[in-house]
């Protein structure tokens, strides 16, 4: 039996391997528990048994070996054994049908809708190459968009996920909750936040070059703030807040903002430079037209339009369709202007 002795140790360890390493993001819902929950009693159930069924090919192999003088030889001829068939048909089947029936409840229980009179946030959340974008459909006082998604805490939020060129996966992995983003149909998950902070909006489906830039932030904040900003976005977005940095400044120091703004977005967007070559501003993207090529002769508001409706412009390498058609809706006006001003700048060095 040192067999079992080997087994057993060997489950052993598989179980603390399995428990007591923290392999997991942070918990940023109540589903991400139950995912979780599934995960450790998949782990506990199987490696025991797959180290006995491992040990025990491994044991055979070595014990049941061809040895001097048995060359060529068969081994004995033996029949089946009914009752260990049964029983190595048996307890699979059992566990198999326990773990089946224990992840479709808790499968079933994530996607309730909350009961009835409890509040539900929906989300529209639409995937294109290479981003993200929000809408709150049926925000009171007006329907709201946004490239950032903001979500309130311990309130059920149900995502409607589109997709308007090929299949995006949307993913919040401290949601512990992914769905493909399908062109033509529409997908949805439900995730109650349950943790403030912020975290990653990740494609998780290979949609083209601009595939790993396709990042972007989920922010849970109380229900408070959720309000606030959504009564924000509604009164006239951050123009009306000033913009922060952006409005104050002029001259030089637009050019320099735009400069930073080129290079690494507002925390809200994803950066120009994540899909546009400029020497200038360091950045090296590929998924649209490269800038050192391009942008030499643009007056103000050419720059301007293709920044805001990026398909009406027209440029060498350019495919429309590609860019966010509601860019310029991620920019401040003062941003925006800082950045058409670091642009003409830069094409006229
Ligand atoms: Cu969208 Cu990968």
């Amino acid at each position: 039996f040192p067999l079992m002795v080997i087994g057993l140790v060997a489950t052993a360890i598989g179980i603390a391997l399995g428990l007591l390493i923290d392999w997991f993001p942070v918990q940023a819902a109540t589903q991400a528990e139950d995912v979780d929950t599934v995960y450790h009693v998949l782990i506990i159930t199987s490696v025991p048994f797959f180290v006995l069924v491992t040990t025990i090919v491994l044991y055979c192999v070595w014990q049941f070996r061809e040895r001097p003088g048995e060359e060529g030889l068969d081994g004995p001829n033996v029949h089946g054994s009914t009752g260990l068939e049964i029983v190595w048909t048996a307890i699979p089947a059992i566990l198999l049908i326990a773990l089946c029936s224990y992840a479709y409840v808790t499968l079933r229980d994530i996607e309730e809708a909350p009961a009835a009179g409890e509040p539900e946030l929906i989300v529209e959340v639409t995937g294109q190459q290479f981003a993200w974008t929000f809408a709150y459909p049926e925000a009171e006082g007006g329907a709201v968009k946004s490239a950032e998604l903001i979500l309130p805490k311990d309130v059920s939020v149900k995502f409607n996920i589109k997709a308007l060129d090929v299949i995006h996966d949307f993913w919040v992995p401290e949601f512990r909750m992914k769905i493909d983003a399908v062109p033509g149909i529409t997908t949805s998950f439900r995730v109650t936040p349950s943790k403030l902070g912020s975290w990653s909006v990740v494609c998780a489906e290979l949609c083209g070059v601009g595939h790993a830039l396709m990042r972007q932030k989920v922010t849970v904040v109380s229900q408070e703030r959720f309000d606030a900003w959504l009564a924000r976005k509604q009164a006239g977005g951050k123009a009306a807040a000033g913009g922060g940095a952006a409005g104050e400044a002029d001259g030089g120091d637009k050019a320099a903002i735009g400069k930073t703004l080129f290079a690494e977005g507002n925390g809200e967007a994803t950066a120009c430079g994540a899909c546009h070559a400029l020497s200038d501003a360091g950045t090296s993207g590929a998924a649209g037209p490269n800038l050192d090529d391009v942008l030499q002769g643009w007056t103000p508001a050419q720059l301007t339009e293709a920044i805001v409706d990026p398909n009406k412009a027209i440029a060498e390498g350019f495919t429309e369709g590609i860019m966010p058609a509601n860019y310029g809706e991620t920019l401040t006006k003062p941003e925006l202007a800082a950045l058409v001003t670091y642009l003409e700048e830069t094409a006229a060095k």
